[in-house]
């Protein structure tokens, strides 16, 4: 599985004949150079934890290039099917079998509302279990007694998780978070993008270090393969 960082929360992950897109931020994030841009982008498939700006501003767009299926909770899967898009919903501690693996849509402690007010239904993260690998995708959360149910399930191969304070976890946090889920490997994401969540990258990874864990931080458009 290969899993390319493109700025704030967005990832692509080019699995076995599928391409995922998660939470496209792309057209409307500063720190994204020129180099890299929605157009090219085809998915298959098109993971959303929740409903903020931050995580669906380029949704529609690369809908336009590719007909992806969106799989999200229930309330942002109607959001995007009322606008012609096809879709998957999905709640809390439910999973499903898709051509490319299997995914589960988990607890995450935020909020979720679209920007032009509608409701974005409670947000979550994702199990995904595919390519003989499991991941964690956080999403935006606080950190939260609910993740130490993953690894009761779960043997996690990566946990990407929010790093960036303010609106998610902060470091320490995460150091938390990673010991609850019980991953070595962990890649930060959600930190940087706006000056509420700039963080110290040596400090970090120090953190993790010191906790016995390992903290990858992605350049936009840069990538890892698990
Ligand atoms: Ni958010
Ligand atoms: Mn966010």
């Amino acid at each position: 599985m290969k899993i390319t960082f493109l700025g704030h929360a967005t990832l692509l992950l080019e699995l076995e004949g599928h391409t995922l897109l998660i939470d496209p931020f792309i057209s409307g994030n500063p720190m994204v150079p020129d180099t890299i841009s929605i157009k090219g982008l085809k998915p298959d498939y098109i993971l959303l934890t929740h409903a903020h700006q931050d995580h669906v501003l380029d949704v529609e767009e690369i809908a336009k290039q590719s007909d992806p299926k969106i799989i999200s909770n229930y309330e942002i899967a109607m959001y995007f099917q009322d606008k012609g898009l096809r879709v998957h919903p999905m709640n809390h501690g439910g999973s499903w079998t898709f051509s490319f693996g299997t995914i589960k849509y988990v607890q995450a402690v935020h909020t979720s509302s679209f920007a032009d007010g509608s409701y974005g239904g409670q947000p979550g993260g994702f199990v995904l279990i595919a390519d003989g690998k499991t991941v964690y995708i956080a999403g935006d959360t606080a950190l939260t007694m609910d993740m130490k149910l993953i690894p009761m399930q779960h043997k996690l191969d990566l946990a990407v998780l929010p790093i960036g304070d303010n609106f998610t976890m902060g470091i320490d946090d995460a150091v938390i978070a990673a010991n609850f889920v019980e991953c070595t490997k962990v890649l930060g994401y959600h930190y940087d993008t706006f000056g509420y969540i700039e963080i110290d990258h040596k400090k970090a990874k120090e953190s993790f270090e010191k906790a016995g864990r390992e903290l990858y931080l992605l350049g936009i458009g840069e990538s890892m393969s698990i």
